[in-house]
């Protein structure tokens, strides 16, 4: 049966407004673009229909590959960058926490090499009294994830729901979780375009993801580790500088107290790499172990004592030291662990022992000299290839600057299995030794404030 006239007519006219319509938003569209390609102001306004759309299908995804090529490209203001961190934000939930007497304390690193210092910061922080309540991510590439590490502790229970993880904070003081809610779909879809795209390296499209996380992750004070050099995002000082201010600045404009940390990532950060391994050499240093993992993560958990009771550097830094050599930082990891149905076993120097003593294989050098060079990214991925073998990990024993002397042991391999020698060749071009020493690199190059 044929339509009536006047219903012929409506779809009609209402094709003709949507075409209008259209026509109107890929104009605004190509505006945002243009505007970013010429440095000028967007807006949170037009940003917010520009990401709104695209998480709706209105903004077509070559449309948001042109606006993040043209960021990659030109940058945007930190008022844009500000803009589209509070858009990604508002896309999702927020999370809220009960007040306490201290504000709720985060961390966060951009990624790093037998970095487990979230293992000793959160007992330390939990034991001066302010509680810590952290989403941390799995593995991601040549780097270890948190929860990764957490579950070397048997049974440990990372999916949590947030009400669960502020029982755990009422009786221990600290959680660590996984990201079981979706608290920024903006991000979530924008990365996985990104990282189609080749759009990841951005300053303004890192801080905007990461810290629209952390500020829908509720937690009122923060420290960031920005990490640079070889195994890093940022392979310049001067890149990660700017990343560490710009995340300091969207921060601090949502109100929040944040500092930053730029630090060296040349070398691996501490000994461990590869789950077990990682765990294995944060209990050590909760023991008393010196070198860079135990300095930085004081320095970290220092600054957030600071930030959170609002008493000096020099205060935050006795407090966090105290705690550690005390001894109470390693009795509330315990706890930590307890609390969220992970077995205490690896505390105990019998278990610890047992991993130590499954040598699988050495990586040892073939020359006198110095180390010249650690490829942390390949290093990493070996690690993480090993480890997922069923293997403890491996401790890596020289850092860049070290000198050297022909048949010392650069990594010790620990698992049940000898180590294939392939791997083993593979993790010995890691290490590149030089007659002449290189320049050496300080562990943390500025903080931010
Ligand atoms: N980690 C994130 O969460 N986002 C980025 O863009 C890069 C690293």
């Amino acid at each position: 049966m044929p339509a009536p006239a006047c219903e012929k007519e409506s779809v009609l006219l209402t094709l003709k407004s949507e075409e209008e319509n259209d026509k109107m938003n890929r104009g605004k569209n190509m505006e945002i673009i243009e505007k970013t390609i010429h440095n000028q102001p967007i807006g949170k306004e037009a940003l917010g229909a520009f990401v709104g759309g695209y998480l709706s299908g209105d903004v077509e995804k070559e449309e948001m590959t042109a606006f993040l090529r043209a960021v990659c490209a030109h940058g945007l203001s930190d008022e844009d960058a500000i803009a589209l961190t509070e858009v990604m934000l508002e896309s999702g939930d927020r999370l809220h926490f009960t007040p306490r007497e201290y504000p709720y304390a985060d961390k966060h690193s951009t990624g790093g090499v037998a970095d487990s210092t979230t293992l000793i910061v959160a007992p330390i922080v939990a034991a001066a009294g302010i509680p810590f309540l952290k989403m941390s991510g799995r593995k991601l590439g040549h780097t270890g994830g948190t929860i990764d590490k957490l579950e070397c502790f048997r049974g440990f229970e990372a999916e949590l729901t947030v009400a669960e993880a502020e029982e755990v904070v009422d009786k221990v003081g600290a959680a660590i979780i996984a990201q079981t809610k979706e608290l920024v779909p903006a991000d979530k879809a924008l990365y996985k375009l990104r990282d189609e795209t080749n759009t990841v390296k951005s300053l303004p499209l890192i801080a905007s993801s990461v810290v629209s996380k952390k500020l829908a992750s509720g937690a009122e004070v923060f420290v960031l580790d920005v990490k640079t050099g070889d195994g890093a995002f940022m392979d310049t000082v001067e890149e990660g500088a700017k990343l560490a201010r710009l995340m300091v600045r969207i921060l601090k404009s949502a109100g929040k107290r944040a500092a930053a940390f730029l630090t060296d990532m040349n070398s691996p950060l501490g000994e461990g790499v590869g789950g077990v391994a990682e765990v294995l050499d944060a209990i050590d240093v909760l023991e008393g172990a010196r070198g860079r993992l135990r300095e930085l993560a004081l320095r970290l958990a220092g600054k957030l004592i600071s930030l959170a009771k609002g008493v000096s550097d020099e205060a935050g830094a006795n407090e966090a030291k105290e705690i550690l050599d005390s001894g109470n930082a390693l009795l509330k990891l315990k706890e930590i662990v307890a609390a969220q149905g992970g077995s205490t076993e690896l505390f105990s120097p019998d278990a610890r022992r047992y991993i130590l003593s499954r040598g699988a294989g050495t990586v040892l050098s073939e020359k006198d000299g110095f180390i010249g060079k650690i490829d942390c990214v390949k290093l990493g991925n070996l690690a993480r290839e090993y480890e997922a073998s069923g293997a403890y990990g491996m401790f890596v024993r020289v850092k860049v600057g070290d000198p050297v002397r022909k048949g010392d042991t650069f990594a010790l391999l620990l698992g049940e299995n000898a180590a294939p020698a392939a791997l083993l060749t593979d993790l010995r071009s890691c290490f590149l030794v030089t007659d002449e020493a290189p320049p050496v690199t300080p562990l943390v190059y500025e903080i931010v404030t």
